[in-house]
């Protein structure tokens, strides 16, 4: 049994992700500052049912206060931390850029703070597909270079990782970035699209299909990305003694105990089948409102999730109608609709 320290555990992935640890015997220690971004209750919610287990506990505070995040990692001497509170959404960075770069910047390097006093086993952090920003060339490998963001939310993101590298060289810090490709699923977040979709076609409203429907997503199911997750928390990076020791196609560093690894399903959806599979989980038609591409958005994500597999022998595999299926089940018996 480790006892693991997860922020974010009010969120949507932090939430799952609880879950399956606790199921696995481990103790869980939650840290979440309950951000008003989307629905507060939706959060609560969350953490009500983990609640439930006894192996779980967890503290309300925001990321950018050291002493509550330091006191708190000082009583739970977490073996493992798994980073996963931020500032998400890519559009919102447009018009809030600075709760990117307070939650997603001071907040990380804060736990990364932490993490090197306790001297932890493994510190594991979300990054994101968005790092990969203007990159053509797919499906995105984590070797590839990602030196272009589109958006503020994508560039922390990418600092995020450089600041993980340098601890992890410096203090010798085993750290593992993940890159998570557009999630879903139940008790999703209400400001992604699979939500959105599915309040419109359930209410009867119009739905906004952004590029004319010319979009691309590489859709996880988030009790896939999570098990993933669970499995890669045993795997830390460990330096390699020299740069040949590196296996073809491994995101290791050279230099130090870190490693980029994507969590995707490995396949490029149209949004518009995505759209299609909730309309038949759901039994109804869209109202569609095509609309012109949305600044910063990028039309296509599609992940080589080998590292993945090779590392921890898994792979996302729930495909969408099942994913969209579930989804809109959840949909349903929560907003009673
Ligand atoms: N969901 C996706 O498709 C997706 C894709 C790529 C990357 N990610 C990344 O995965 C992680 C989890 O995402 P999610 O979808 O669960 O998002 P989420 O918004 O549901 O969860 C994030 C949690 O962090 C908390 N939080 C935000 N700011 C905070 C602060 N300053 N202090 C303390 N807590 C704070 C929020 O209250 C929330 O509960 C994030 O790092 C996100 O950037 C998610």
């Amino acid at each position: 049994m480790k006892t693991v320290l997860i922020t974010g555990t009010a969120g949507f992935i932090g939430f799952h992700l609880a879950k399956v640890l606790l199921d696995m015997g481990h103790r869980v220690v939650g840290f979440d500052g309950m951000s008003d971004y989307y629905d507060v209750d939706l959060k609560k919610r969350r953490h009500q049912i983990l609640l439930q287990n006894a192996n779980f506990s967890c503290v309300e505070g925001q990321l950018e206060d050291f002493d509550a995040l330091h006191d708190l990692m000082m009583d739970a001497k977490p073996d493992v931390i798994v980073h996963l509170a931020a500032q998400a959404g890519v559009r919102y960075s447009l018009e809030n850029p600075r709760a990117y770069v307070n939650t997603n910047l001071i907040g990380t390097f804060n736990v990364m703070e932490c993490a090197r006093e306790l001297g932890v086993d493994h510190l594991l952090m979300a990054s994101t597909s968005s790092v990969y920003g203007a990159n053509t060339q797919m499906p995105y490998a984590e070797t590839h270079k990602a030196d272009l963001p589109m958006t503020i939310y994508a560039a922390t993101k990418k600092a995020n990782e450089a600041m993980g590298h340098s601890y992890a060289h410096l203090h010798n810090l085993p750290v593992t970035m993940f890159r998570f490709f557009t999630v879903y699923g139940p008790w999703g977040r209400p400001d992604m699209a699979p939500h959105k979709f599915t309040k419109g076609i359930l209410e009867g409203h119009e739905i906004d299909i952004y590029n004319h429907g010319d979009m691309y997503r590489d859709f996880t199911y988030v009790e896939d990305l999570v098990r993933g997750i669970g499995l890669l928390v045993d795997v830390p990076p460990v330096r390699p003694e020299t740069a040949e020791d590196i296996e073809e196609g491994d995101s290791l560093s050279p230099v130090a105990p870190f490693r980029v690894v994507n969590i995707g399903n490995s396949e490029k959806v149209r949004l518009l089948d995505f759209i299609e599979a909730i309309e038949d989980a759901a039994g109804v038609k869209a109202k569609r409102n095509y609309m012109d591409m949305q600044p910063g958005d990028v039309p296509a994500t599609w992940a080589d999730a080998s590292l993945l597999k090779r590392l921890t022998g898994y792979s996302p595999n729930t495909n969408i109608r099942d994913g969209a299926a579930k989804f809109v089940a959840w949909y349903r018996d929560y907003y009673l609709i």
